[in-house]
């Protein structure tokens, strides 16, 4: 089980500050996300926020989530800034192929987004070739939204696939996670899960992810990964 604080939800005038209060918290992985208001209709921050924040979470696996129209002018700038594995969105069709493949290139971890619009079928022709799905579970662009229930059933399918695939990629699932929804996605069969809100807010950021990882747990069906 990976819990992974989105810096999007962090005080934006300490980012560097913020990244070391989720490693100290005990953090796996670092979500950031990446909106480049066009994709989606919002703007967020770009790789010198995120090559400035790197050395003050070193120990942080940096879960980068393009939302983004041209992830091919952006793959080597989020490299070279640090990230350790790079989502890209299903949704940009005949492009994701060379996508992943420039990822895979590049040395990194490959993931692939889906949003809750969007059939899972759509990311079925990639899922030998990915390390992680994500399963949006709100429409992307803003934090502090509601959970979308609909999308628990994509969840299930993916995680259906994965076994009767033989596949390991991880599912993780964005948008609208606390410990209430958190229970829902792992019962669903989710691994990965991204908050912000329900992470940053907090002035004890430890005993949340703590106690979040608990009740994933303890939702898992099967033994966690
Ligand atoms: C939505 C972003 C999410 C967002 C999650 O566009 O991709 O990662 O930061 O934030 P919360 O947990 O506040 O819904
Ligand atoms: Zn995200």
């Amino acid at each position: 089980m990976i819990i992974a604080p989105s810096l999007l939800a962090a005080d934006f005038t300490r980012l560097g500050k913020e990244a070391g209060r989720a490693a100290r918290a005990g953090a796996d992985w670092l979500h950031l996300d990446i909106m480049d208001g066009h994709f989606v209709p919002n703007i967020s921050f770009g790789p010198e926020v995120v090559a400035a924040v790197r050395p003050l979470a070193k120990k942080l696996f940096f879960d980068v989530h393009l939302m983004c129209s041209k992830p091919e002018i952006l793959l080597e700038l989020f490299v070279k800034a640090g990230a350790d594995q790079i989502t890209v969105h299903v949704e940009l069709g005949e492009r994701v192929a060379p996508l992943l493949w420039k990822i895979r290139a590049l040395g990194k971890k490959v993931g692939l987004a889906i949003n809750p619009p969007t059939s899972i079928a759509e990311v079925q022709p990639f899922l030998g070739k990915i390390d992680l799905l994500l399963v949006m579970t709100v429409n992307p662009g803003f934090g502090g939204q509601s959970f979308i229930h609909e999308c628990l059933p994509k969840i299930q399918q993916a995680d259906a696939w994965r076994r009767a695939k033989k596949l390991n990629y991880r599912l993780e699932v964005d948008g609208g996670i606390n410990n209430a929804t958190v229970a829902e996605c792992a019962r669903a069969g989710a691994d990965t899960f991204v908050a912000g809100t329900a992470l940053f807010r907090q002035r004890n950021m430890g005993a949340a992810i703590k106690k979040m990882r608990k009740i994933a747990h303890a939702n898992a069906p099967r033994s966690p990964i």
